[in-house]
């Protein structure tokens, strides 16, 4: 390995101190607590096990967490009608939807009956239009651990060719914006990309978000390019004995960190920088609400 391993976990945790002490001054001199409600429908395990840890950091920087868990059946008056709530609710600064909803909920309608001020996941659609036009906005957490981390190593990106793999309203599209926003030269490729190898080789920077296992190979990485990798992909490993698994990114890291300058690990590369920003997007929160 020739790479330069991105500690997103180690990252996180230095975001998470910072957002402690944000959090400790805002009781000490304005006796406000953020608090940050997140709404789970249905029972998912994985949205189960992200929401727990969610909760326990929430409390670990000192604000307030409020779960709120509803049965997989839920009205969609329901649902509108507990976020109309959390909206009114003056402890509440920040609001999560966990998606994805089940069938019967209309995301985009749940999405945007959020007060974007809450909105700490930037998916309102005021939220994506504020970014889109480079003005103060919530930003999607994931993306926006991304850029820290980027900025972090390399400094300015300014001029870098920057290569987005994956074209979601939840971390392509805003991770472009906010490439542009600090000047790269911004691709986004997806599933019907031509020559997609040729593109990534073109790239210094690479944020793969595909949804793949290992899909991005090494010898489509230009040598010295960032890879950062947002894949959380469990496939099976019988390596580790009969019904095993273990979790992989969209990149295959064993060839890409042959080659890359740097790169992100799944697990302990975005993901725990997701949830630091989310910590972070809440404390902004509650900054803007108290003026
Ligand atoms: N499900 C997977 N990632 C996310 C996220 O960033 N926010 C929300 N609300 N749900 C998710």
């Amino acid at each position: 390995m020739s790479a330069k391993l991105i500690d997103g976990k180690a990252f996180a945790a230095t975001v998470r101190e910072k957002v402690a002490a944000h959090v400790a001054r805002l009781k000490e001199v304005h006796g406000v607590t953020p608090g940050l409600a997140v709404v789970l429908v249905g029972d998912d395990p994985a949205s189960e096990v992200y929401v727990r840890s969610k909760g326990k950091l929430t409390v670990d920087v000192g604000m307030n967490s409020y779960e709120h868990k509803l049965p997989v059946d839920t009205p969609e008056a329901d649902l509108l009608a507990l976020i109309d709530r959390l909206n009114e609710d003056r402890d509440v600064h920040g609001i999560l939807v966990q998606l994805p909803l089940p069938d019967h909920l209309d995301e985009s309608l749940v999405i945007n009956a959020i007060d974007p001020a809450k909105d700490v996941d930037g998916f309102h659609i005021s939220n994506v239009g504020l970014l889109a036009t480079g003005q103060e906005s919530m930003v999607p957490c994931t993306p926006l651990g991304c850029l820290m981390m980027l900025r972090d190593h390399h400094g300015s990106l300014s001029g870098l060719d920057a290569v987005v793999i994956g074209r979601s309203n939840i971390v392509g599209k805003p991770m472009a914006q906010l490439l542009l926003g600090d000047s790269c030269t911004v691709t986004i490729a997806h599933s019907r990309t031509k020559n997609l190898p040729d593109v990534v080789r073109r790239a210094d920077i690479v944020v793969a978000a595909v949804g793949r296992a290992n899909f991005v190979p090494g010898d489509w990485i230009k040598p010295g390019a960032t890879v950062i990798d947002v894949g959380i992909n469990r496939i099976a490993a019988p390596e580790k004995g009969e019904g095993k698994s273990r979790l992989v990114g969209d990149v295959d890291f064993g060839s890409a960190s042959l080659v890359a300058g740097a790169i992100t690990p799944v697990p302990g590369g975005v993901g725990p920088m997701t949830i630091a920003c989310l910590l972070a997007n809440t404390v902004t929160a509650c900054c803007r609400a108290h003026g």
